[in-house]
């Protein structure tokens, strides 16, 4: 046995740099390697020059656009093949090796049969391309809460995208060190490049398949080359992946943004919030708060994902373990976002959106008139004429953009901080036209996660699919949970249980709705900088300073109880958006009733006991 040898022989295979040492992860690209069969491998180190190169190459294929420097410097447009545009839900897969672990909210098949049916696909899926080597960090270097992946993948734009979104490169293969623990995630187009065949800008497979074994910590991902089916540190790890870690291991792994917000005495709080895709997480994560509210401020420290601990005080720490921002680009603009606008000056890819006939993106919403003409994210000719008479749309409904947190002028100073922050409060909310009122406190953490877990939202384009249907979202987490719904719910009543038992003060629950509608279909809230004016009911409600009326469904403000200073938003407006309908919430409770049906297995009886409460105190 020649140890050194090995060494050397191994990195040789898989072209690796000299300081890569990890065995392991050389003979797992090696493994990979001899399956998908690449023309070449690349491992990433993460540099500017390579990101500058890679995205060259981009250009080159036909993949990017770089748009004109003038407008919007060193950046991208990249438009996505029509069927590859969002996650692919009913594609993706928890193979746990019992199917109850699972749980039925998420698809299942046996670990065994699933790789019988993968590896066919994986064989030979990368030859004619670049294997592109992408060490990752999610969560701060060396940070004892952050955790390594490593993403195999044969597409550049995946490469380059990870670069913004996650620490990625030589950074996090020195913290891997020798001998460290990663996830090893393995992700191809699907799109071979065979007998000198000409590549397609857009390089992706019809068969898909999003699929994450949590016993062995494994991800592999075939057939498309978008967001959260292949950036696989975001939802695959840092959520479906995580939250089984978390389960294991006593943590939290969310569908959450987290927020700093600092009051104008001066005191600041940190707050987590679960909006299901598409409803509003990076909005509120970059808020400014409105006239009237001077001396108040708003500071990100994520806008998609938390990673929650409890700290050694008893007190929730929660991180962001990602590095930057792959957020919904229509509706976004200088009012509704203006922090994501400046966020978005330069340095940014833009995926779906139009581009415009001076070299910059428009999208839906960005502008109140529109361009005379665009090109649209299909490549044809768009002008509002056209829109009218077609309804063509001139960016994707789930048009994205990516860009680092730090061009974000609102980052907060402790978003990088290994420690993370306390959490003060929890906030969950849907996309409901009706029904469900702006804002409700529980009354303790049961009441907060039964509110959590039976939560229901109209679907959006963040997923192949029928939109505007409303199902049930519990936590935000119905697409990203790595295992069984019921035990997720004992997990958080469990977590509160202990935490309450260490004698340490729960962060109150909240549960808010920026979308009901009035008759005409027009939202009634006017959302965005507003969502402060309850927000900051919320903080002094924890303060123990301000009111509220108590109903069947927990607390809300009266008219009274919100600083309305700046703002011209009537008693009458305002009753139309707290208002409880008995009939519309007896009716919303049967659905509740069929969540709990379908998780009966092995629902925790608490949620079905709050139930019950809330039943009797709506009727009585
Ligand atoms: P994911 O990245 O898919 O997880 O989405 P997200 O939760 O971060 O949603 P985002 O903040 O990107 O908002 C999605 C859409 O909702 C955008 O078109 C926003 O303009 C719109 N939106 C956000 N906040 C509000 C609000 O308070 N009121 C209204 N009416 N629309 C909002
Ligand atoms: C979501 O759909 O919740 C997203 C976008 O944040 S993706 O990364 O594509 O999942
Ligand atoms: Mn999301």
């Amino acid at each position: 046995m020649n140890q050194p040898e090995s060494l050397v022989t191994l990195q040789a295979s898989v072209h690796a740099p000299a300081h890569v040492k990890h065995i392991a992860l050389l003979a797992w690209v090696r493994e990979m390697a001899s399956l998908t069969q690449p023309a070449a491998i690349h491992w990433c180190d993460g540099s500017e020059a390579e990101y500058n190169a890679l995205c060259a190459e981009l250009v080159n294929a036909g993949t990017f656009k770089r748009l004109n420097d003038a407008k919007r410097p060193n950046s991208y447009l990249a438009w996505s093949d029509p069927s590859d545009v969002a996650r692919v839900e009913d594609r993706t897969y928890i193979c746990s090796e019992h199917k109850d672990d699972a749980g039925l909210t998420n698809n299942w098949m046996a670990p065994a049969e699933m790789r019988a049916t993968l590896t066919p696909l994986f064989t030979g899926s990368m030859r004619g391309r670049t294997m592109y080597v992408v060490p990752f960090s999610m969560g701060p270097l060396g940070s004892p809460i952050a955790h390594i992946g490593v993403e195999l993948s044969d597409s550049p734009y995946v490469a380059v995208n990870m670069k913004i979104m996650t620490r990625m490169g030589k950074g996090a293969l020195d913290v891997l060190g020798e001998t460290g623990e990663f996830v090893p995630c393995v992700h191809t187009v699907g799109a071979p490049l065979v007998n000198g065949a000409k590549d397609v800008s857009w390089p992706c497979n019809k068969t898909k398949y999003i699929v994450h074994y949590p016993e062995t910590r494994e991800i592999w991902s075939y057939g498309s080359g978008y967001g959260g089916n292949a950036l696989l540190g975001k939802k695959c790890f840092a959520l479906r992946i995580a939250s089984t870690m978390g389960k294991r291991d006593g943590w939290l792994a969310e569908h959450m943004l987290i927020l700093g917000v600092t009051n104008p005495q001066g005191k600041k709080y940190h707050v987590a919030a679960a909006f299901p895709s598409a409803c509003g997480k990076t909005n509120f994560a970059m808020l400014i708060p409105p006239k009237g509210f001077e001396g108040w401020s708003v500071t990100t420290i994520g806008d998609d994902i938390a990673w929650i601990k409890p700290g050694a005080d008893g007190r929730l720490y929660a991180i962001n373990p990602e590095a930057g921002y792959f957020g919904v680009a229509p509706g976004t603009n200088d009012q509704s976002n203006f922090n994501c606008m400046a966020s978005l000056k330069g340095d940014a890819i833009f995926t779906n959106v139009a581009l415009t006939d001076d070299g910059d993106v428009w999208w839906e919403g960005m502008t109140k008139e529109p361009p005379a003409h665009l090109i649209d994210w299909q490549g044809k000719d768009w002008t509002p004429a056209i829109a009218k008479e077609t309804g063509a749309k001139a960016a994707h409904p789930n048009a994205r953009f990516t860009v680092a947190a730090t061009n974000n002028p609102a980052l907060d100073a402790a978003w990088d901080d290994p420690k993370g922050v306390a959490i003060d409060a929890f906030i969950f909310g849907g996309r409901r036209s009706t029904t469900v009122p702006l804002v409700t406190e529980a009354r303790n953490w049961e009441e907060g996660v039964y509110m959590a877990a039976t939560m229901g939202s109209e679907t959006t384009a963040a997923a192949a699919g029928q939109q505007g249907i409303v199902r049930r979202d519990p936590f935000a987490m119905l697409p990203f949970m790595g295992y069984n719904m019921s035990d997720y719910f004992a997990h958080w009543l469990a977590l509160g249980e202990k935490l309450a038992k260490s004698g340490a003060t729960l962060p109150k629950i909240y549960t808010v709705n920026w979308f009901r509608k009035d008759a005409d279909g027009k939202f009634v809230w006017p959302g965005f900088g507003d969502n402060m004016r309850v927000m900051a009911w919320m903080l002094e409600r924890i303060e123990g300073k301000q009111g509220g009326t108590e109903h069947a469904l927990g607390t809300s403000p009266t008219y009274a109880d919100i600083n309305w200073n700046g703002s011209t938003f009537s008693e009458a407006q305002f009753q139309s958006v707290v208002s409880n309908d008995r009939d519309a919430w007896n009716a919303e409770l049967k659905l509740h009733d069929e969540l709990f049906a379908q998780l009966a297995h092995r629902l925790p009886a608490q949620l079905g006991a709050t139930k019950a409460t809330i039943e009797a105190r709506l009727n009585r």
